[in-house]
């Protein structure tokens, strides 16, 4: 599959000469509402099927504000995330309140709004208590089934991992709620990050719908909902297909019938966290070449760096690389994509099958949305660019501008030099 840029050449270049120079990032709004529409399409045999936009993928107001249209709430971790849903106008049932390690005030503010609180710890929900002085309207528990799957090379083994409950812990952690008087029961499961094989989400939603029933049967209690995961992969690499959603979803539906629907009066609804999935593939960076030089190897040296998209550098991630108007040009060079920090793993791509690169192309960096804006850093002082919508009416706008000077030295404390 020919991955295709969001600009054209001219848009690229008359952007980048007027107000938004390179490097900047740009959203496609109807690639994304296309999607959303598919996923929700795929899950329609689920009575309100939701998804809960994991915010930490992309944690850009305007971005919450248009999912929200299209009946997409949010997966909050921390306060801030919290704070940019409610001004985005999510609450209530419409925030999930997933975190590890939380401060008392993050459960609080949680609280505050009413959202669904999904506890990663056993002892969280003491904790919780103990802070807030009651308890959540409705609780869910994170489930890690330890040996019962393998995960993956970003999130390791179940078994491994800092998150989520035991298998002891799950029932202990329901009794607990139970005998604390919380009425509303979710579950919640989350054992890969960015999978590929439809198989292990069919597989993840089984061993949930038996737990449910599990644990209703052994503590009296009844599940309202389950949340089976996010995690959906998108695919990176040209030649990859994406997750076959329609048939993950026919699959789970057999699963659900033949545990939940012809066992329980009351039929369980399903809700998932897709961030990356959602959005990931209708975000690139796009990057002007400043040089094009030839050492040991040969590089390509735009004006974009790991800074703004540190994937590659962390879990070697692949992101395609396109040549604006070279896209149909044969890939008959090998570069390294860098650019200027002062770290040698400061690399988009490393041996890269390319067309012959000129000074002054534009790279477009694909599928470059997920967890990538939440992952900007300032090392070496560099600043993060700017975000670009391309709106459904082929307008584009400025969504969050570049960072200045003057945002870098924000938070500096100008103290008297003479007197240290
Ligand atoms: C709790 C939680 N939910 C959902 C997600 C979304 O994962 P993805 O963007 O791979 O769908 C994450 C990702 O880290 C997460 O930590």
């Amino acid at each position: 599959m020919v991955k295709q840029s969001i600009l054209t050449l001219e848009q690229a270049r008359w952007l980048d000469i007027n107000n938004h120079p390179t490097p900047f990032v740009v959203y496609e709004q109807k690639w994304i509402e296309a999607n959303m529409w598919r996923f929700y399409k795929a899950f329609d045999w689920v009575l309100n099927f939701q998804n809960y936009f994991a915010v930490k993928a992309c944690p850009n107001p305007t971005i919450l504000r248009i999912l929200k249209n299209l009946w997409s709430w949010a997966d909050c971790s921390s306060m801030w995330e919290l704070v940019m849903s409610e001004i985005c106008g999510l609450e209530w049932e419409n925030i999930m309140f997933t975190s590890n390690n939380t401060h008392a005030a993050e459960f609080i503010k949680a609280h505050s709004m009413w959202a669904i609180i999904n506890f990663d710890d056993i002892i969280h929900i003491p904790f919780y208590e103990r802070q807030v002085w009651e308890m959540p309207e409705i609780a869910c528990c994170r489930f890690n089934p330890g040996e019962l799957k393998r995960g993956n090379d970003i999130i390791w083994k179940p078994t491994n991992a800092k998150y989520w409950m035991t298998r002891e812990q799950i029932f202990e952690a329901y009794k607990m709620l139970r005998d604390k008087w919380v009425k509303r029961f979710w579950l919640h499961t989350m054992v890969a990050s960015n999978e590929l094989n439809p198989d292990y989400f069919i597989e993840t939603a089984k061993i949930l719908f038996e737990l449910v029933k599990e644990l209703e049967e052994k503590l009296w209690i009844i599940f309202e909902f389950v949340n089976l995961w996010g995690w959906i992969w998108i695919p990176y690499k040209p030649e990859q297909k994406e997750v076959d959603l329609e048939r993950v979803s026919e699959w789970i539906r057999k699963e659900y019938k033949e545990l939940i629907w012809e066992t329980r009066e009351k039929a369980i609804r399903i809700v998932m966290e897709c961030g990356r999935m959602i959005t990931g593939p209708y975000w690139q960076l796009v990057t002007k070449v400043q040089h094009v030089t030839e050492k040991y190897k040969n590089y390509v040296w735009v004006d974009a760096s790991m800074q703004c998209l540190m994937r590659p550098a962390l879990y070697w991630a692949y992101h395609h690389i396109s040549v604006l108007w070279k896209e149909n040009e044969p890939a008959n060079q090998i570069y390294d994509v860098t650019w200027s920090l002062c770290e040698n793993n400061d690399k988009f791509a490393i041996d890269r099958q390319l067309p012959e690169v000129k000074k002054w192309d534009y790279l477009v960096i694909h599928d470059a949305w997920a967890h990538w804006t939440a992952m900007w850093f300032n090392y070496n002082a560099k600043l993060r660019p700017a975000e670009l919508l391309k709106t459904t009416d082929w307008e584009i706008k400025l969504i969050r501008r570049a960072e200045n000077l003057q945002d870098y030295f924000s938070t500096v404390n100008w103290i008297d030099w003479f007197s240290i």
